[in-house]
């Protein structure tokens, strides 16, 4: 049921703050701050050497992000590919010990071949995944689930932030477990998770503004999507999402490619997003910014108080979020570009929650 929604996935964007604050309670004894694992499902993260990640798709992206936070917060080595070349790499594992599996649907035929793989491999396995009657629930040595609840929509929105809540909440424990962390750092970081579901609220706010900024992207053939460290993924998400639903041909790439080759694209048909909270590395994304609009590209620039006071770039299109900490960014920003695709597919008329040629569980490699 839709509700007063107009698609799947509209209602499934705007029941994000609720979903991850239900995943962030399995991850946290929110009473006193400490992060607990679910019950059974413990895992002693201080003996693993190296770790190794598999996904496809947005599941992929959430490991990709999930790399980034594991590696800041807990400092474990880790391994990443898409699931569909990591079965069949042959790739030496030596010196890894454990796999981490990504999925919404917990019956995708490459993670799952991939996982058995990693199993035969003589790895410790576990996954985070959202339906925990699937093959991949069964199969795992460990389960982390997120509790996003159905997800119909074929393009995935509130599973995505979910993984990434539970990524970020796993690195945090891991992070404990292995030293890494002090006692005041779990406080700090688990304090700033559980403002996810506020701040992702105050995104959903800005629905009409981003609305209005998908007119014009529905005009367009082709998009580019640029973002650095935590939130390069994003930049692949926002373009995944676009493409999907709108057929609009869209590529996220790390900011720092820019001049390795895709900047030969930019003239002024050219939108480019660009992922660019004032963070540690929001200088060098704003020189790429100053490269794109020297060349007549148009700029949408999500980013947050500070990053818009910068005054990076004249004219370009603003989404300004509230400031937050790193952790919280790539769950929160997630959300502009969700609402962009979405509005932009609305406008171009297309069938938003059934796009062409795409199934939501993809059971055959
Ligand atoms: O169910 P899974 O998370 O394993 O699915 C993986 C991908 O097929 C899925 O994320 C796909 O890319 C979505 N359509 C993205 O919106």
């Amino acid at each position: 049921d839709k509700g007063n929604f107009r698609h799947f996935m509209q209602k499934e964007i705007y029941e994000q703050p609720d979903v991850i604050s239900h995943t962030l309670s399995s991850f946290f004894d929110m009473a006193n701050g400490r992060t607990r694992l679910p019950r059974g499902q413990e895992v002693d993260f201080s003996k693993i050497n190296r770790m190794v990640l598999s996904a496809c798709g947005t599941g992929y992206y959430a490991a990709l992000t999930g790399r980034y936070y594991l590696e800041r917060y807990a400092r474990i080595p880790c391994d990443i590919d898409v699931a569909s070349e990591f079965r069949y790499r042959e790739s030496p594992l030596s010196g890894v010990d454990f796999a981490l599996f990504v999925s919404q649907s917990g019956e995708t035929a490459d993670t799952l071949a991939s996982l058995r793989h990693a199993k035969a491999e003589g790895l410790t396995t576990a996954a985070v995944v959202n339906v925990d009657e699937s093959t991949i629930a069964r199969e795992a040595d460990i389960v982390w689930p997120t509790l996003a609840g159905p997800e119909i929509g074929v393009a995935s929105t509130k599973a995505f932030t979910c993984q990434l809540t539970a990524l970020a909440a796993l690195s945090v424990a891991a992070g404990v477990q292995r030293g890494v962390l002090s006692r005041d750092d779990e406080l700090t970081l688990a304090k700033a998770l559980s403002e996810a579901p506020r701040l992702t609220n105050a995104v959903l706010k800005l629905d009409s503004l981003i609305e209005r900024l998908a007119h014009d992207m529905a005009t367009k053939r082709h998009a580019l999507f640029l973002g650095r460290g935590f939130n390069y993924p994003l930049a692949l998400e926002g373009a995944l999402k676009l493409k999907e639903i709108s057929y609009i041909h869209a590529e996220g790439y790390a900011a720092g490619e820019l001049k390795h080759g895709p900047i030969a694209l930019i003239d002024d048909t050219m939108p480019v997003v660009v992922i660019a909270p004032y963070d540690r590395v929001f200088e060098k994304t704003a020189s790429n910014m100053q490269e794109v609009a020297a060349r007549g590209g148009r700029i949408i620039l999500v980013t947050d108080e500070r990053g818009a006071a910068s005054g990076v770039v004249k004219d370009a299109e603003l989404i300004v979020l509230p400031d937050m900490p790193e952790i919280l960014m790539p769950i929160v920003y997630a959300l502009p570009l969700q609402l962009l695709a979405y509005h932009t597919a609305v406008h171009m008329g297309t069938d938003v929650d059934q796009p062409r040629n795409l199934a939501k569980s993809v059971t055959v490699e």
